[in-house]
């Protein structure tokens, strides 16, 4: 089977590819990536000999493109994936993340093939106690997370509407390699090698459902592989964990590999005006996915950041060459105001 991946060059779509040439040998793979600011070919290194990996540098929402394309599945990563850039500019988002799906759903309908659209638990808003399941009501507060949700109900309608084999899957924060340094833990970490301080919104109290990456990639293959036509499956690692827990345990991490003072690390914190409508807890039922398609999140998130630090440490050119490009811009204009830098 060939797979039209698309996003393939980004933090996770990356990772995916990477774990479906090794796990799915039967299968090969065309990569359509734009190549943004988070599309990254390094990512990719270790694969582009292989004869069964293509990439295509293109977009989505280009129809033509599209239809040019020989494939028989496509597994949709790509899209704008930045909360705090969708706040301070909210088209691209649309563009991308609502318009590029309907372009693929529509690649999908005229070949009759599967679709398995990435989504995301932060379609569900907050949720103050207990877990959000495949039934929770739709309620995005950040652009970002309304494109994803409008993305989703579309995928929902040509289902409903067209019939065609559309499968949507909702995970909770992702980490591990190749995450773009604006993302709070490799933010965390690169701040900490440089010494720099580390920006904390509102009171830290916020919580987030961590998942290692690669637990995400088996979960997207199982679902892409044996999912029910039209059915949604949530994916979370039951990983619950407060902003500020979060951070204090990556500087530890990081005192204990680089050989820092642990205490120089904590001063580092800084609290930071925080985010507008920033959603105070993501937690997520994977019950469905476990039971119905026998998966489970396998990484210990002691293991999993570890193993994530390391990478860092171990590719400090990676991200010492974005953190020192356009994105310091970005990194101005976003915490300029906030860290009166
Ligand atoms: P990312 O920002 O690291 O990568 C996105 C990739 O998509 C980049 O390579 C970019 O070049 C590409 N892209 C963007 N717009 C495109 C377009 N119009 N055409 C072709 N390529 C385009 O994102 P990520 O963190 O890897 O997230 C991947 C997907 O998973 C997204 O759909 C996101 O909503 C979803 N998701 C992410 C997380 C998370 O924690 N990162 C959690 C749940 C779901
Ligand atoms: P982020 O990695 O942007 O993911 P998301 O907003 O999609 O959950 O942020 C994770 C959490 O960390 C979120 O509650 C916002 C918070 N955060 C900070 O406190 N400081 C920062 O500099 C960033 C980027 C995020």
């Amino acid at each position: 089977m060939k797979i039209l991946v698309t996003g393939g060059a980004g933090f996770i779509g990356s990772n995916f590819i990477r774990h479906l040439m090794s796990a799915m040998p039967g299968h090969e793979v065309i990569n359509l990536d734009k190549l943004t600011y988070a599309g990254n070919l390094e990512n990719l290194k270790d694969v582009e000999r292989d004869p069964r990996y293509t990439f295509v540098k293109g977009d989505i929402c280009d129809r033509r493109l599209v239809e040019s394309l020989e494939f028989d599945g496509i597994i949709n990563f790509a899209a704008e994936s930045h909360v705090d850039r969708s706040i301070m500019d909210s088209y691209p988002f649309l563009q991308n993340n609502v318009v590029g799906t309907q372009n693929l759903l529509e690649a999908a309908r005229t070949r009759k093939c599967r679709i398995l659209h990435v989504s995301t638990d932060e379609v569900y808003g907050s949720i103050p106690a207990g877990l959000f399941t495949e039934e929770s009501p739709l309620r995005p507060n950040s652009p970002y997370a309304a494109s994803k949700a409008a993305a989703d109900l579309l995928a929902r309608a040509y289902y409903e509407t067209y019939g065609i084999d559309v499968v949507i899957t909702r995970c909770s924060n992702n980490y591990g390699p190749c995450q773009f340094p604006e993302k709070l833990i490799p933010l965390v970490i690169s701040r900490a090698v440089e010494g720099k301080p580390v920006p904390v919104y509102g009171d830290g109290g916020n919580v987030r459902d961590w998942i290692y990456v690669d637990d995400h990639c088996r979960a997207v293959a199982a679902v892409f592989l044996k999912g029910e036509p039209g059915r949604i499956y949530n994916i979370g690692g039951r990983n619950e964990r407060r902003n500020i827990d979060l951070i204090r345990q990556l500087l530890a991490k990081a005192a204990e590999k680089t050989g820092a003072d642990a205490e120089d690390l904590i001063k580092l914190i800084t609290y930071v005006k925080d985010r507008p409508g920033h959603d105070r807890r993501y937690a997520i039922d994977p019950s469905r996915i476990e039971s119905e398609l026998g998966w489970n999140a396998e990484t210990g998130f002691e293991k999993g950041l570890a193993g994530t630090v390391d990478w860092y440490l171990a590719n400090r050119p990676w991200w010492e060459h974005i953190v020192s490009g356009e994105y310091m811009e970005y990194y101005r204009m976003q915490y300029g105001e906030r860290m009166k830098i």
